[in-house]
């Protein structure tokens, strides 16, 4: 696709001077819209004050508790403003890096705005990530400024999320941390650090002026895991990045402009970004944002909130749309459920039950689903149907075809195409502007990990079938990340956490599939002694994971074994223990060291299920 294409996008945006180049360098470091000047802040607040939209509810907050609020584009602004103004104050600047550790809350969201009008990166890490991931990314990111909240809420008990940041900050480069306080629940605050964010707006200035930047310069960094331990931060562009969630979020939900949009994702994660903040308030879309599950306080409560703000357009995941069929159809009875025009997925694969229970109980056989396939690096929708698509264009389980602009192939091991209906690797062949522009900190890595396989193209990491239309079908992950829940957690991460346990030698994570979250994982220990309480040390590792990953990392099983199945270089065969986990095909094992180890866990396995 040629650079006019790439400049129409572009030109949809507002910018304070216009781009010389439309792009400018090579691949993997392609420039987009080099030497053009903006503010993500102005393009989400500003332009919709300047066209009289002020007044246009952008924002339908709610909690499991019932309290909800509503901020119109002008209410959002005059705080972001205010923000901005105090974080001004504190000395926060351009290039500066901010973490932002909020649940969904709207001062999260206020938050990142005000981070990018002052042009400073923000890095936001999900509420549930242990205070030593929280710790990583700040030393990883050198920050000197965290923005938090008192509390979370998660399934009617309140999280102290101080506390955990209390524990994070220490020894790192944060001099501020500025804290949402939500609840009256005690605080206690260090105050040559700790700044209230109600005192920080409370006499700042209605008006900062919006920082113009770089079309290049970072507007955030997101972490995401890889095949090593240590999880990648993914750098994200400004003029590059917003022209393209502003571009893809046109292209597939036509900027979801009428109604009311709900993107259930986090903020924490890519999608919360670019479809909960990004594309939605550049669009100058009105959303419900809701902090809560499926099943708290009961399983009626996503039916109700679609229901109560007349949604028409659901951008959801498998793992939620599993859930809320098992929880039971009952709890849509009586429910009116017609607003609804558009329905969403992305994260996983929507397999076809699901996907005709998505298409025939909640959007009563009218809604197209828009399955969206794309990844943190890639910044928005890749593969996804149109708006425009007509219902029976779409085939349950494909994403469809890549959007307009886009280009991808499916190849063997060497690069080369491969005929339609065999599984490969998918790769992207021309560049896009959305395309991450790397890895904070660490040029080689992302060197290695995008584009070494196959030279010159972006590598996904993902398996994809083309079909004899050019339909995309995907397969799964063909690197050592598992998808749980649609959150991407590399297995290295989880073993090396695991072995911060003293009393574990080695661990290895084994796929399983899971009903609700689509996978799981074992994990197969080795101990350094023998003759320990094995419940007390499972219930001890469960911890290890919580404390060193999070709370969202817990094995479905853990098997204590007398040593892991290895290749004679020493790596670790994690597909043998899945196999004999599901009983499948072992497969080759001509590369096996430890032949032996195969009985040990075959007999662990089975004892287990006695
Ligand atoms: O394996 C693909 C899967 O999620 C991976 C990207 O994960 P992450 O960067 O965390 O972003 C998730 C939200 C965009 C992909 O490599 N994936 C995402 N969407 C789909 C999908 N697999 C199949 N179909 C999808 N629609």
């Amino acid at each position: 696709m040629n650079n006019l294409f790439w400049e129409k996008q572009a030109e949809k945006l507002d910018w304070f001077k216009k781009w010389d180049d439309v792009t400018t360098g090579e691949k993997p470091y392609l420039n987009w819209f080099t030497g053009g000047k903006l503010n993500a802040s102005y393009q989400c607040l500003d332009r919709h004050i300047k066209n009289g939209s002020g007044e246009k509810i952008a924002i339908h907050w709610e909690n499991e508790l019932g309290e909800n609020q509503t901020f119109t584009y002008q209410e959002i602004y005059n705080e972001v403003n205010r923000l901005a103004c105090g974080l001004s104050d504190l000395g926060v600047k351009k290039g500066d890096v901010v973490v932002i550790y909020m649940p969904m809350i709207p001062r999260a969201i206020f938050s990142i705005l005000a981070v990018a009008r002052v042009g400073a990166i923000h890095t936001v890490v999900f509420s549930a990530f242990s205070y030593k991931s929280l710790k990583d990314r700040i030393i990883d990111t050198k920050a000197k400024y965290l923005m938090t909240a008192d509390y979370s809420l998660r399934r009617g008990k309140f999280i102290n999320l101080k506390f955990v940041v209390d524990l994070a900050v220490h020894e790192t480069a944060i001099k501020k941390v500025i804290i949402a306080k939500r609840t009256d629940l005690s605080l206690s605050l260090d105050s040559r650090r700790d700044v209230l964010y109600s005192d920080l707006i409370k006499n700042s200035k209605d008006y900062f002026e919006p920082v113009a930047v770089e079309s290049n310069d970072p507007l955030f960094i997101l972490y995401t895991s890889g095949t090593t331990g240590k999880p990648k931060g993914i750098v994200h562009s400004t003029g590059g990045y917003l022209t393209y969630v502003n571009y893809s979020f046109g292209a597939a939900f036509g900027g979801a402009k009428n109604g009311v949009y709900w993107c259930t994702a986090d903020v924490g994660w890519v999608t919360g970004h670019s479809y909960v903040v990004y594309a939605p308030l550049m669009s100058g879309a009105t959303s419900v944002v809701y902090e809560g599950t499926p099943d708290f306080p009961n399983p009626s409560i996503w039916w109700k909130l679609i229901e109560k703000y007349k949604v028409s357009t659901l951008y959801t995941s498998p793992t939620a749309i599993r859930m809320l069929r098992k929880l039971g159809e009952k709890w849509m009875e009586n429910i009116d459920l017609s607003s609804l025009k558009v329905l969403g997925s992305v994260g996983e694969v929507i397999n076809p039950d699901i996907w005709y229970w998505f298409f025939d109980r909640v959007g009563n056989k009218k809604c197209p689903i828009i399955d969206t396939w794309w990844q943190t690096e890639t910044g928005g929708f890749m593969i996804a149907p149109k708006i425009d698509y007509k219902l029976s264009d779409l085939k349950p389980g494909s994403p469809t075809l890549p959007l307009d602009g886009i280009e991808v192939d499916i190849v063997d091991e060497n690069g080369t195409s491969i005929p339609n209906g065999q599984k490969g690797f998918l790769i992207v062949k021309s560049s896009w502007p959305g395309l991450t522009k790397g890895v904070w900190g660490d040029n080689k890595r992302f060197e290695e990990v995008y584009w070494s396989k196959f030279k010159d193209n972006y590598y996904s990491g993902d398996y994809a079938i083309k079909d004899e239309n050019g339909y995309i079908w995907f397969l799964g992950r063909s690197d050592e990340t598992l998808n749980i829940a649609g959150h991407r957690i590399g297995t290295s991460e989880i073993e090396n956490a695991t072995i911060k346990n003293q009393k574990v030698a080695e661990a290895a994570v084994a796929a399983i599939p899971d009903r609700i979250k689509g996978q799981n994982f074992a994990l197969f220990v080795v101990l350094k002694e023998s003759d320990l309480d094995l419940d007390d040390l499972r219930a001890e590792i469960t911890l290890t994971l919580k404390i060193e990953i999070g709370a969202l990392v817990k094995p479905a099983k853990i098997y204590f074994v007398e040593a892991l199945p290895k290749t004679r270089s020493g790596k670790i065969m994690r597909r043998v223990l899945s196999s004999l986990l599901q009983k499948t095909d072992v497969g080759d094992l001509t590369t096996l060291e430890n032949i032996s180890s195969i009985d040990n866990i075959k007999y662990t396995i089975k004892l287990d299920k006695i």
